[in-house]
């Protein structure tokens, strides 16, 4: 059976690693940082137990994913090799670098990026043929979706290949024609965050209205009926007409987002500085991630 090795055992690397490890894989880990890997099984029981696996199982899935002391290791024992490292260029760089002397020219190469380009990613690679862009969502093991994109110079068959493993994994795949930095959910996320700043710019609402906007209408919605599909459904003259009249009012900004830059100024950068947009009390952020994941399940079992 394919061997994985997982460069990064961060947030979305221990998740990855739990969602091929319930599949049946063998996951082997490496990360730079020691006390990554020293906390890796502790992190692993608690997805799986966040996961709802059941106690039967959880044993032999944790058991499937090991820790590794280095990149040489790894790339010698893996079939197929996952980059989920820092999302900075100059890091993907020097880990696809280190990397690809020691793994076989066919041995694919999938990178987790969230928003920098595939083509930019492989720009130091020998093989950037190999390289393809496979994007989980937080946390992996519960969110179906996951975005397929090829580089400029990826080869179509590793791009099948990632595609019908995702697929048979049980998730919701979906493949890119091209290359395209955010893939598609974070481009449409972002366009979302954008323009809620603006209305904050603009002193039109507080940050709490627009999560309650988006929690009691769009997020409802959009679990059932996408964007497109809606389009049609109130018919394309519609759509046009309400289109041509807001989109001249609605954010282009490019840089410079006033209600970010004032928080960011004044050391308000969220949850883990106790304030943001929103007051962070102690506990809130586990919370909240203990509300999204009941929230994701919930929605999954009623769909
Ligand atoms: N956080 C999310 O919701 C999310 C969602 C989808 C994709 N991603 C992407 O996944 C990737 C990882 O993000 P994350 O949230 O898990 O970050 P993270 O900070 O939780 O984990 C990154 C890990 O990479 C390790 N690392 C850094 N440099 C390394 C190196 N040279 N060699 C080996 N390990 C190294 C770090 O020690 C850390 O454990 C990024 O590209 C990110 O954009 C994140």
């Amino acid at each position: 059976m394919t061997r994985f090795g997982i460069i990064g055992g961060g947030l979305m690397g221990h998740g990855i690693a739990v969602a091929l490890a319930q599949a049946g894989y063998r996951v082997g880990v490496f990360d730079a940082d020691p006390a990554a890997l020293a906390g890796l099984g502790e992190r692993v029981g608690q997805a799986l137990s966040r996961s709802a696996t059941p106690p039967e199982r959880a044993g032999a899935v944790a058991d499937r994913i090991f820790t590794v002391d280095s990149l040489a290791v790894l790339a010698g024992q893996s079939d197929i090799v996952v980059e989920a490292v820092s999302e900075r260029l100059a890091v993907k760089h020097e880990v696809l670098a280190a990397l690809e002397p020691d793994i076989a020219v066919d041995t694919p190469v999938w990178t987790n990026t969230s928003v920098l380009s595939i083509s930019e990613v492989a720009q130091p690679m020998l093989h950037p043929r190999r390289l393809v862009g496979v994007h989980w969502w937080n946390p992996p093991y519960l969110i179906p979706l996951v975005e397929i994109a090829p580089g400029a110079d990826t080869e179509p068959g590793f791009v099948k290949q990632a595609h019908e493993l995702i697929t048979a994994l049980g998730k919701t795949s979906v493949l890119l024609h091209r290359d395209v930095p955010g893939f598609i959910g974070n481009r449409l996320q972002f366009a979302l965050v954008r323009e809620a700043l603006h209305l904050l710019d603009e002193g039109v609402c507080e940050p709490e209205t627009i999560d309650t906007v988006v929690r009691a209408s769009l997020g409802l919605r959009w679990s059932t009926v996408g964007p497109m599909e809606n389009a049609d459904y109130i018919g394309l003259d519609l759509t046009r007409a309400i289109l041509t009249s807001l989109a001249p009012s609605l954010s282009g900004r490019t840089s410079a987002f006033p209600t970010l830059d004032r928080l960011l100024a004044h050391d308000q950068a969220g949850r883990a500085a106790g304030r943001g947009l929103l007051d962070w009390p102690a506990g809130q952020g586990d919370e909240v991630a203990a509300r999204l994941e009941d929230g994701i399940r919930h929605n999954l079992r009623v769909r």
